[in-house]
Order: structure tokens, then sequence, then C-alpha cells
């Protein structure tokens, strides 16, 4: 055989192994308990969380308070922090659009801590779908003003908080999306690797800080996301005009659809599981990967070339 032949074969087989060993390790890791002996698991731990009026938020929100934890569960729209306060959790505004409101929404924290924060879990966002080509200027800036800017406005806000009292944890709520791409989830792609990005550097900066990033990577979950973005394309997409008009059919017939669009959708609780991991565990890790395909596209992202995972992902978002 060619030796240069034999060489990348080989190194195929190696690829290949180092990807199944990836798996098996990621799929352990994320089913560990916490560590046991971390004294600050026994210590009433406050939680700032964005987006709790349904889905991941308000699963973590309530799960964490039930938990013992002493939860602020924010939420855009009034009728949302009433619904939150009535199940007896602490609730109040917080609009990632508006910066006077995430300025306000940390002072209540303040006021109610004592000027203590010991974790932050950035979660509450919308994905636009449509062809990057459809999508005004307005529409994007829309989409990074609540997904990213308003998450970093907080974050910087919660930051010296957190280096003043010497610990914390900045929860980032990504995507699969965050570093595989999808046709039609432009927009909503840019602001998850845009997350990521930043989230990388946190992590740098923050070292040595007692201060931990973490990224949580969901696939699909159910929670009202698919119904939001039936709204954020009415409102931003001229579907009728649009030369894709005939493949928004299929993303709508996709996002309309009754229960799970896609297989491997799990409940809001599997995000839960990582979010715990990430406050409890002594040294949290970098990036938590949740549903199978998160771990499968995390590892074809690393095996595959481009072109080839150009393919895969062209052919899975094919019809929408
Ligand atoms: N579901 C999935 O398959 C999936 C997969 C990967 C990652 N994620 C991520 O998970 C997070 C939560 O999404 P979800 O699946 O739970 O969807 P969801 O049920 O639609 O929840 C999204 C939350 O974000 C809130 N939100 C939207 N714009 C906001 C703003 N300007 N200010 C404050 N809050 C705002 C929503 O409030 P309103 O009720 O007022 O709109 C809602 O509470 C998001 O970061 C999403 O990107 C979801």
């Amino acid at each position: 055989m060619n030796p240069l032949l034999s060489y990348s074969y080989q190194a195929e087989i190696f690829c290949s192994i180092d990807a199944i060993c990836a798996i098996v390790r990621l799929s352990s890791i994320s089913d560990k308990k916490p560590f046991p002996n971390d004294r600050t698991v026994f210590m009433k731990k406050s939680i700032l969380i964005t987006g709790c009026s349904t889905g991941i938020g308000y699963c973590v929100a309530k799960a964490l308070h039930e938990k013992g934890y002493h939860v602020f569960a924010t939420a855009r729209r009034p009728e949302s922090v009433q619904m939150l306060l009535s199940e007896g959790l602490q609730s109040f505004h917080l609009d990632l659009m508006d910066s006077n409101s995430i300025k306000l929404a940390v002072e209540e924290v303040m006021r109610r801590t004592d000027g203590q924060l010991y974790a932050l879990f950035n979660n509450g966002a919308y994905g636009l779908p449509g062809a990057i080509e459809d999508l005004s200027r307005n529409a994007l800036r829309d989409q990074f003003e609540t997904n990213v800017f308003g998450w970093q406005e907080l974050t910087n806000l919660v930051l010296p908080i957190m280096r003043k009292q010497g610990y914390g944890r900045i929860i980032q709520n990504s995507s699969v999306l965050g570093f595989v791409s999808l046709p039609f989830r432009g927009a909503y792609n840019a602001t998850k690797y845009a997350v990521e990005g930043l989230s990388d550097t946190m992590r740098l900066e923050l070292k040595g800080s007692n201060i931990y990033v973490s990224l949580i990577e969901p696939g699909p979950i159910a929670s009202q996301f698919r119904a939001n973005a039936i709204k954020m394309l009415a409102k931003y997409v001229d579907v009728e005009k649009s030369i894709h008009y005939e493949r928004y059919q299929g993303v709508l017939k996709r996002l309309n659809k009754e229960g799970p669009a896609v297989p491997f959708t799990l409940p809001p609780e599997a995000v839960l599981k990582r979010v715990i991991h990430a406050l409890e565990a002594e040294k949290p890790h970098p990036r938590y990967y949740v549903t199978f395909p998160t771990y499968l596209f995390g590892v074809l992202k690393r095996i595959l070339s481009t072109r080839a995972l150009d393919a895969l992902l062209a052919k899975s978002g094919n019809n929408n």
C-alpha cells in the first residue's frame, strides 16, 4: 500500500477511535453527580435567571427553588412575573432588550441578597428563522440585542459583584447551533456562535478568579421555542415576497408540528441536570452537551471536513 495512503487510513482510524472515546467520556461525565465534598453545596446559593416565563428557564427556576436555592426568576412580561410570583418564586421584570431593566434587576438582586450573587443563568432568548438574505439589518440587530448584547450587559454588571465576593458561576444557555449551522437558522446561529466566543474568552480572562463560565449546549428541547419562532418569522420576514417562499412552507410545517419536531427531543429537565452540575461541581465543565444530536455533531465537527459536514447539515435542514 502507498505509505501516504496507509498513513491517512491510520489517521482516519485514530480519528474514529478518538471520536468514540470522546462520546463515551462525555456521556459518562454528564451523568456524574456533583462533587459531594463541595462545601458550597450546603450553603443557600442565590441565582439570577433570565427568561423564566416558559421552557428551560421556568423549569430550572422552579427546580432550583425547590432544591433550596435563592432564585430570582426574571421575565419580561408583567403577566409572566405575576405567574412566577403566584407560584412562590421571587420574580421581577428583566427585558434583555432594555438596558435600564437589566440595571434595575441587578440592583433589585443586590438589595435582596445584601450585595451577593452566587450565579447567573443567561437563558432568555429567541430564534429568528429565515434565510439570511431575507433578514434586514433591524431583524439581525434585534436578534443580537436579545441573545447576545443583553446577556453580556447583564454579565458585565454581575462580574464585579462576583469578583468582590471572590466566587461565582456564569452559566450560558448556548446550543448545538452554537457550533454547527443549519439553513434558515443563520441569525440564531450567529448569536449562539457569538455567545460561545464571548464565553470562551471570558473563561480565559477569569482564570484564577474563582468565577467559572460554563456553556450548556442543548439540542432539541421541548419548550415554547418554536411557537415563539413563528411569531418572529411573521414579525421580521416577508415570506410571500421571498425567493424561498416554497422552503418557508417547510419551515412553517416544522415549527407548527404538534409534539417534538425532530427525533431525540428531550424535556427541559435534561438541561437542568447540567445546570446543577455547573452550579455545584467544584470545577464545573466549560461545556455541557445535552441531547444525542449535540454529542453526534460535536464528534462529526471534529472528524469531518467542512465540505462533508456541510453536505450532512444541508441535508438535515433541507426541508426546513
Ligand atoms: N428549545 C430548544 O430546542 C433549545 C435548544 C438549544 C438552546 N436553547 C436555548 O434555551 C434558552 C431557553 O429557550 P427555551 O427553549 O426555553 O424557549 P422558550 O420556551 O421560548 O423560552 C424563551 C424565554 O426567553 C424569554 N425571552 C425572549 N426574549 C426576551 C427578552 N428580550 N428579555 C427577556 N427574556 C426574553 C422568553 O420570554 P417571553 O415568554 O416573554 O417570550 C422566554 O421566557 C434559549 O437561550 C435558547 O436559545 C433552546
